[in-house]
Formats: C-alpha cells, structure tokens, sequence
C-alpha cells in the first residue's frame, strides 16, 4: 500500500524515520570529512617533519663547511667552552632573571656571524672597497676569544651591570691575546679592541679605512646574538654599501628594520612592514 505525500506528511513513523537517514548520512559526511582532515594533517606534518629534517641536515652541512674557517681544534675548543645566557628583563628592577643556559654559546655565536657573513658574500657584499672577507672571518671567529662568563642557572636574578664585565673589558683582552698568541694582521686586531666600542668612542687614531668594517661588525655582532639567544630571524639584502636588515624575534622589543650605509654610517630606521624580499637567515 502506497502513501501519497500528504499522508507521509502526516505519518508520525515515516517521517522519524525519514529524519533518522537523513541524521545517518549527515553523520557519515561529517566523520568522511573529519578522517580526511584527519589524513591531510597528518600529510601536512609528515611533510612538515622532513622539511625539518632536511633543514637541520643543510644546517648541520653548512656548520661542517664552517668549521674549516676555524684556524685548529684549540680554538673551537675554547669558544665552544664559553656559555651564553637567555634572560628576561625587569624595567622595574633594572635586574634580569636568568631563563635559559646555551651550551657553547659563543661558538654559536660566531657559526651564526659567518653564516651571515656568507650571505652577504653571496649578495656581494665583499667586492666593496674597504670591506674584506679574510679580515671580516678572523674577526668574527676570535673576536669573543677571550670573553669570561659568570656561572649563572635558570631562575637566579642579577643585576646584570654587576654580574657581567662590561664587553669593552674582553675586547681589549681578545685583541691583545691575538696579537701576542695568533700573530693576526693589525687590522684584525684593531677591528676586535674596538667591536664594543660605538663609532663616536672610537680613539683619534682609530684606522679610517677600517670604519666601513667596524660598523659592518658590530652590526652582525648584534644581529648573531638575538639569533643565538632570542631565536631572530634576519633578512639581509646588499644594495651597493647600503646594508638593508630586517630583524624579528618572539621579543618584539627587539624588531627592527633599518638601513645602513658602509660608507657614511648613516643608519635609518623603518617600520618592520616596510621589507622587500631578501633573504632569511
Ligand atoms: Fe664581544
Ligand atoms: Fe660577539
């Protein structure tokens, strides 16, 4: 026996069951569509995890081609035995609170300067006059030689005035050490004497030809150490002796984007929006 549609319209079993196989086939598309969601994330993070891979494995390649700038064993030792710190700081205070410990710190340091430096090689930085590479690599690997660490751990607050020496101390001492130890050129000893030291504290007798180096350096000096202790991410691009950087980390106080001329030492700083293209490192 047939129903006609006002019937079925009435027929209080017909139309729960009609409601039910429409409710089943809801239910199947929706957990169809969750399983699928399901296997694209799962593809999403497999894909995700080789990329990863793949990355550490260029990093760890590009860190064993480095190694070979390192003049012997002795001095990687010795950088390697220098700690970095990660720390949080107090404006109320004046006082940081210590949040993390880098094993070799400063040899990290220095990895993440010539991986910089090796960019701007690349985006030919080095065919300026007054910027050399060979100059440029010895500073960055003895430059922190002779930095002294305090022995901190996670969670102690210092004033970091009292419990760090001011960085001109080590400078001084690296420079020194160079010279009497490594036997390195002038230049090099004089660019490492002064990376703390700000342009207008420079001595009269500060080599000019050097200036372009010494404000290339401490700027990279800067730039490694939120990439080795607050994990920046950077962007560089050459424009003739003008240097575009582009910095950003998880502490905004620390974005920037800035322009800086080699030759002037003009600096101009811009909106972190302001960036185009480059590269990241
Ligand atoms: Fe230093
Ligand atoms: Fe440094």
């Amino acid at each position: 026996m047939f129903m006609d549609r006002k019937e079925v319209a009435i027929c209080p079993v017909f139309y729960k069951q009609g409601r039910q196989g429409c409710g089943r086939s809801f239910n199947v598309r929706v957990i169809r569509e969750a399983v699928e969601c399901n296997d694209r994330e799962r593809a999403l993070r497999r894909e995700a995890e080789s990329l990863l891979e793949r990355l550490c494995h260029a990093q760890q390649e590009s860190e064993m081609a480095l190694i070979n700038l390192f003049p012997n064993s002795m001095v990687v030792a010795q950088l390697k035995a220098i700690v970095e710190y990660q720390d949080e700081y107090d404006p109320a205070t004046g006082r940081i609170r210590i949040t993390g410990v880098i094993q070799e710190g400063v040899y990290r340091h220095v990895i993440n300067i010539l991986q910089l430096l090796a960019e701007l090689t690349e985006q030919g930085l080095m065919a300026t006059a007054g910027i050399n590479k060979a100059t440029l690599l010895k500073v960055a690997i003895f430059h922190d030689l002779a930095k002294i660490q305090p022995r901190l751990e996670v969670g102690d607050v210092v004033d970091p005035k009292e419990a760090f020496e001011p960085g001109q101390l080590h400078a001084f001492r690296g420079a020194s050490l160079v010279r009497r130890v490594h036997h390195l050129e002038q230049d090099i000893v004089h660019l490492i004497k002064y990376h703390h030291h700000e342009e207008r504290e420079l001595p009269g007798d500060f080599p000019p030809h050097l200036l372009s180096m010494h404000r290339l350096f401490r700027l990279l000096d800067g730039l490694s150490a939120g990439i080795t202790r607050r994990g920046s991410n950077v962007n560089l691009k050459v424009n003739g002796t003008m240097l575009e950087v582009r910095e950003e980390s998880a502490h905004p106080a620390y974005n920037r984007c800035l322009e800086l001329d080699l030759y002037s030492g003009k600096v101009e700083l811009k909106s972190l929006d302001h960036w185009k293209g480059g590269v990241s490192i």
